[in-house]
């Protein structure tokens, strides 16, 4: 059965993610996407807010010790075979492989448990655990594994470019102040009658549940040649991302619990580029080397107990489909999301058809 018409608020990886896979898998679907800010918009113009302009982004597995962590496991993993096609297939898009390696100074439990061979990021990801030799200065654990990371901005960019290209989707730049006046600004955009709007938002709309985790990295000429992650003792984070096809490389970052300050902070950058030279002395010498193009400062849309991908009905024969809150994982959990966001909007057409 067809699924007709669909709005979608949002132009971040979930939205146009889920733009994507509608249309791959229901062809005849036309799109609506409503959103504030667009990956085609002036890099100048982009807030903080609009998360997917502003990370690194790699793919970081985490072991799923909680509900919500298997859940996201799951997910994560079918992201990690679709990116591996779009790397393999299509480079032009910003997605690379490349070796990926993480040393923890204060593994958990589950890390521990970890055995070379296991499937980490995903299948055929070359999972290893490094040797006690291997491991830098106060380290405790440490692995390897093959994954993906992306050029964000260049990526989005592409994704929105491939939907226009089926020529089922209009885009509209609109800042909404409720998710239902999706409804109405589609009339008066003489898009086709449209029942279910999917709410793909970031943190857009206020949820009480919704927090933001501030992130600051710096975006550097040089080019690494893997994805390093460093979780110190102290609960800091240091983290190299190459941008693919000589993009230069995201050094990072920080996580910063209701910190609302849009600007970079001098002080951070300062300390971010040393630590990386500390961490990772194969990358600079020393800090004057790096060639700094930008500060790069995004807030993380989170939520708590996580993700909100849920079919809610409303008053007549309205629906809502809710994608948001991914926090710190809107790359790598995207197809995931963009999954099982479709198969919300195909029971939600069925249970339409039924009344
Ligand atoms: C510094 C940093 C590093 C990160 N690193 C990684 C990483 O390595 N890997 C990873 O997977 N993730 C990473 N993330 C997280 C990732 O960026 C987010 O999880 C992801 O971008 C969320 O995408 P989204 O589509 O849900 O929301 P967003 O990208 O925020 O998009 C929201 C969309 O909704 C629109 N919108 C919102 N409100 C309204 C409104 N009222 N009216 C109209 N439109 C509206 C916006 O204009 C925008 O188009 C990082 C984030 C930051 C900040
Ligand atoms: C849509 O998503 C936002 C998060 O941006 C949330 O606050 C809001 O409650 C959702 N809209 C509705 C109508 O539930």
């Amino acid at each position: 059965m067809g699924i007709g018409a669909i709005i979608i608020v949002g132009a971040g990886v979930v939205a146009l993610s889920t733009a994507y896979d509608l249309l791959a898998q229901h062809p005849a679907t036309r799109v609506l996407i409503i959103a504030a800010e667009l990956p085609t918009d002036p890099a100048s113009s982009w807030t903080a807010d609009y998360a997917s302009m502003w990370a690194g982004a790699h793919y970081r597995p985490i072991a799923p010790s909680t509900p919500q962590l298997r859940a996201e496991f799951a997910l994560a993993q079918n992201t990690h075979r679709m990116m591996k096609r779009i790397a393999r297939d299509k480079p032009e898009s910003g997605c690379g492989f490349m070796g990926a390696v993480e040393y923890m100074e204060n593994p958990g439990e589950r890390e521990l448990q970890l055995k070379s061979r296991d499937i980490f990021a995903g299948e055929g990801d070359g999972f290893r655990v490094l040797s006690p030799e291997e491991l830098p200065d106060k380290v405790k654990w440490g692995c390897e594994y093959d994954a993906y990371c992306i050029d964000t901005q260049k990526y989005c960019q592409w994704l929105l470019h491939q939907i226009q290209k089926t020529g089922q989707v209009r885009v509209l730049r609109r800042q909404l102040s409720q998710v239902l006046d999706a409804f109405e600004a589609a009339e008066a955009v003489n898009f086709p009658k449209a029942k279910i709007v999917v709410n793909c938002s970031g943190r857009g709309f206020g949820d009480p549940k919704s927090k933001i985790v501030r992130g600051q990295t710096v975006l550097v000429k040089q080019q690494y040649h893997k994805s390093v992650t460093r979780q110190c003792a102290d609960g800091s984070w240091t983290f190299l991302i190459p941008r693919p096809n000589m993009g230069g490389t995201i050094v990072g970052g920080t996580k910063e619990e209701d910190d609302w300050r849009s600007e970079p902070r001098e002080s951070t950058r300062k300390a971010v580029l040393q630590k990386a030279v500390e961490c990772f002395p194969y990358f600079v010498d020393d800090v004057s080397q790096f060639e700094v193009i930008r500060d790069n400062v995004g807030r993380r849309p989170f939520r708590d107990g996580g993700l909100r991908m849920e079919l809610e009905e409303l008053d007549g024969d309205r629906r809502i489909v809710h994608g948001y809150g991914a926090g710190s994982r809107g790359y790598e959990l995207s197809w995931g999301i963009a999954g099982k966001l479709v198969k919300l909007l195909e029971q939600a057409t069925v249970s339409r058809a039924s009344l």
